[in-house]
């Protein structure tokens, strides 16, 4: 399974390079509004030099026309740009569209997978269930991850599910054994998956039994 950072912080996505586990990044205007100090073309153009993955950048038109103006400008900021284009009659349209050109389209707000066969046929590369906003309104949100991976399997289609509104590390193990090609994440939750208490404990041990060993080697010198 891929990771995707899921993240308009330029820190955090540096960061997460350096690790070396660093796959992509979806932004959104909500994560936009959360960074401050420049455009979002700006942005985007900084964060697709961090990394050769898909970056996805979201229009915030609702109209065909106006979709294909903005995607068709935000494609034009690098190659590894994904436009993200929103589940709705005018994006399927728009996605077909951006299909016909080349452009690659992530499909976001995606909550069945009915939804997300839909953007398939119309010719997204990637889509995205939100599983959190699901299990925040008492349905499992994995359960779409796991019914379009299996239809994609079946019919052999080769858009990629991307685990999207990922909230806790549980939800990444669970989006890898459901079948999910790729998962997006915060920089929160990919911390809490580096941790563990005994890990964290056992480095300390570690060190301090390094050190007593020294100790007691340096005395009997
Ligand atoms: C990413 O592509 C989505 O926009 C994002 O994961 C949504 O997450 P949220 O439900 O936590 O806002």
């Amino acid at each position: 399974m891929k990771i995707f950072l899921d993240t308009a912080d330029i820190d955090e996505i540096r960061t997460v390079a350096r690790w070396g586990v660093l796959d992509g990044v979806t932004t959104n205007p909500t994560l936009y509004s959360k960074v401050s100090g420049a455009s979002y073309e700006a942005i985007l153009q900084e964060i697709c030099k961090i990394t050769p993955g898909p970056v996805s950048a979201e229009v915030v038109a609702e109209d065909v026309e106006g979709m294909l103006k903005e995607g068709r400008a935000f494609a034009k900021l690098a190659p590894n740009i994904v436009v993200k284009v929103p589940m709705s009659e005018e994006g399927l349209e728009a996605m077909s569209r951006f299909a016909s050109e080349g452009i690659k389209t992530n499909c976001t707000l995606i909550f069945t997978a009915n939804q997300g066969l839909l953007a398939a046929k119309a010719g997204a590369s990637l889509l995205s269930p939100f599983v959190g906003r699901l299990d925040d309104i008492n349905q499992d949100g994995m359960i779409v991850i796991r019914e379009l991976a299996e239809i994609f399997a079946i019919h052999e289609i080769d858009s990629e599910v991307l685990a999207a509104s990922i909230r806790n590390p549980v939800h990444m193990t669970q989006a890898a054994l459901a079948g999910a090609h790729i998962a997006t994440v915060p920089f929160k939750v990919l911390q809490q998956m580096v941790h563990h208490p005994l890990t964290d404990k056992g480095i300390v041990q570690f060190k301090a039994d390094w050190a007593k060993a020294h100790e007691a080697a340096a005395a009997k010198a």
